[in-house]
């Protein structure tokens, strides 16, 4: 079932969870406890109660569950159902301006069909039984409603099956994603344990593959191109046989799960370092090791604040800060995903080539083939100086990103931690495709999430298309027996058209 964001807030209240009442009490009421719930990242997980509750119910408010997702118009996702805006009102009596393309069908507006208020207009929130259709009139685009208390006001937003779109993404997903992906989208599906590499956790708002430039998101068109040729030399299929009303659902539901995941992980790290327990608990220790040592030293110290002070004094805090600044960081926090998205599907976000490519002659190989082993890109310290993926940067034990502390195991790891090796680019099989544009893209963008870094600025066109020349020409200048070909390509690689 979908519903929409400000709908009834007993549930949670009932339970005593009174931060999050607070909370949505400004910013508009919490939902009825889930049947079947996202998994919580460890870090929401570690927040005082309080904390942890306010993030909670946010995240229950405008994104919902699993089985009842939730509608927010804030986001840039394509909900489906006829949205629009009303025009005028008498009472029961609505004229309603649609968005372009977004006019009811006539089951959407037949009568009995529910009426949603998405936004901040007169009803939401206050949703009740009588809210749907009594009659229709295209013509006039005139919707009686059920109910007209309270009346709704002019340039309130209300529409008719809303979210259809999502749900059917969801039961898609459910039935062919979420095994590998998650429910959660965090890529820890049943069947995720027995891949390598694994499953994407789409919570981060990174993708791999994507025609467009670092930092930039993957494009809609990216994702519909993975979905259906799938990702050769993984495991991850292709679904080329699925309806394009299917593959079009299912990409706003993983976007939908990227974006709830991703705004779960800004709030945590905003109040992690102020309103974790870990912190609190390090704070405590800190001060109780300063205070020993000063006793020892002979001084006479006063005590160190108790845990339970330390966790007060958090909570108080925490109290403010939730009055004062938690809405606003939630709704940045919302608009800078909704502007990292809509961004990527920009026509000029995909990296284009300022010119077409080099002849592919021995000449633009072989200059390629220097550019690949010199210190301007540094490519064979990964891949190796023969491209077999085997680099003396494979034996390297690397700094943990955004930690004071390297790998236990030597080599690569992606920004999910996993480690992984450079390609071995002999055995021709490229994850992102195999056009020479494809290659062109990964060597200039590089691979998001991933140690290869992109060399659009260290080299000029001319030299990306010499080393895509020389990269393609790899499997065929190998000397390696086919008994080596690939453990790798066995699984699910799924033909690729050239489009
Ligand atoms: C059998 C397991 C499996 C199934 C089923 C599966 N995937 Fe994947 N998927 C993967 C793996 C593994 C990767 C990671 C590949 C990599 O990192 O190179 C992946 C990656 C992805 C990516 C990220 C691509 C990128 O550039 O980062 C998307 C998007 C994706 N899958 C969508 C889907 C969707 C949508 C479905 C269902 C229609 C689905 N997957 C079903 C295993 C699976
Ligand atoms: C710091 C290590 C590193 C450097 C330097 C590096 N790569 Fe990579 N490269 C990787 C890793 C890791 C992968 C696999 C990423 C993945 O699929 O998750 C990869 C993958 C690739 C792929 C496969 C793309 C696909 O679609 O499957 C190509 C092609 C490639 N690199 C070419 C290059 C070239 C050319 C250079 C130099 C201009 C280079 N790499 C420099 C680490 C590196």
């Amino acid at each position: 079932m979908m519903r929409r964001p400000e709908s009834g807030h007993r549930n949670l209240c009932r339970s005593g969870c009174w931060a999050a009442c607070l909370l949505t009490g400004l910013i508009g009421g919490c939902t009825e406890a889930p049947q079947q719930e996202f998994a919580i990242r460890e870090t929401t997980r570690d927040l005082i109660p309080e904390a942890r509750a306010a993030v909670e119910s946010s995240l229950l408010t405008y994104f919902g569950t699993p089985t009842a997702a939730v509608a927010w118009e804030r986001l840039p996702l394509k909900f489906g159902g006829a949205v629009g805006q009303v025009e005028s009102v008498d009472g029961p009596n609505v004229v309603v301006q649609w968005d372009e393309g977004h006019a009811p069908t006539p089951a959407q507006s037949a009568p009995g069909s529910p009426v949603v208020w998405p936004g901040s207009g007169v009803r939401s929130g206050k949703v009740g039984a009588g809210d749907t259709v009594a009659a229709y009139d295209p013509e006039k685009r005139l919707l009686t409603l059920s109910a007209a208390d309270p009346a709704p006001a002019v340039g309130d937003r209300v529409a008719l099956n809303f979210g259809h779109t999502l749900q059917v993404g969801r039961v898609v997903y459910a039935k062919n994603c979420g095994h590998c992906h998650g429910a959660s989208g965090d890529g820890e599906g049943p069947t995720a344990k027995y891949l390598n590499p694994r499953p994407r956790d789409y919570r981060n708002g990174v993708m791999k593959f994507t025609s467009t430039a670092t930092p930039a998101r993957a494009s809609r068109e990216d994702l519909k191109r993975m979905i259906r040729e799938g990702i050769p030399g993984t495991y991850m299929p292709s679904f080329l046989l699925m309806k394009d009303e299917e593959t079009d659902a299912v990409i706003e539901y993983i976007l939908y799960l990227s974006m709830r995941g991703e705004l779960e992980k800004r709030l945590g790290d905003i109040l992690k370092s102020d309103y974790a327990l870990s912190e609190v608990q390090k704070t405590y220790d800190e001060k109780l090791a300063d205070y020993e040592a000063e006793k020892k030293a002979g001084e006479n110290p006063d005590p160190p604040k108790t845990l339970e002070q330390l966790t007060k004094k958090a909570t108080d805090d925490f109290a403010d800060f939730l009055a004062e600044d938690f809405k606003t960081e939630l709704e940045d926090g919302a608009d800078f995903i909704k502007d990292a998205w809509t961004a990527a599907d920009e026509p000029d976000a995909a990296v284009l080539p300022h010119s077409a490519r080099v002849a592919d002659d021995a000449a633009s190989r072989e200059r390629g083939r220097m550019l690949f082993l010199s210190d301007s890109t540094k490519c064979y310290t990964c891949h190796g100086p023969q491209g077999r993926g085997d680099g003396p940067a494979t034996l390297d034990y690397w700094p943990k990103p955004g930690a004071d502390e390297k790998y236990a195991q030597p080599g690569l790891h992606d920004v999910w931690g996993n480690p992984q090796q450079p390609r071995d680019l002999t055995r021709g099989v490229y994850r992102g495709g195999r056009r020479p544009l494809d290659l062109y893209r990964r060597i200039h963008a590089g691979i998001k999430g991933t140690q290869m870094a992109g060399f659009g600025t260290a080299l000029k066109d001319d030299q990306i298309w010499d080393v895509v020349n020389y990269v393609m020409s790899l499997p065929y200048e190998s000397s390696a027996p086919s008994s080596a070909v690939p453990a790798q390509q066995t699984a699910a690689t799924a033909p690729r058209t050239s489009n």
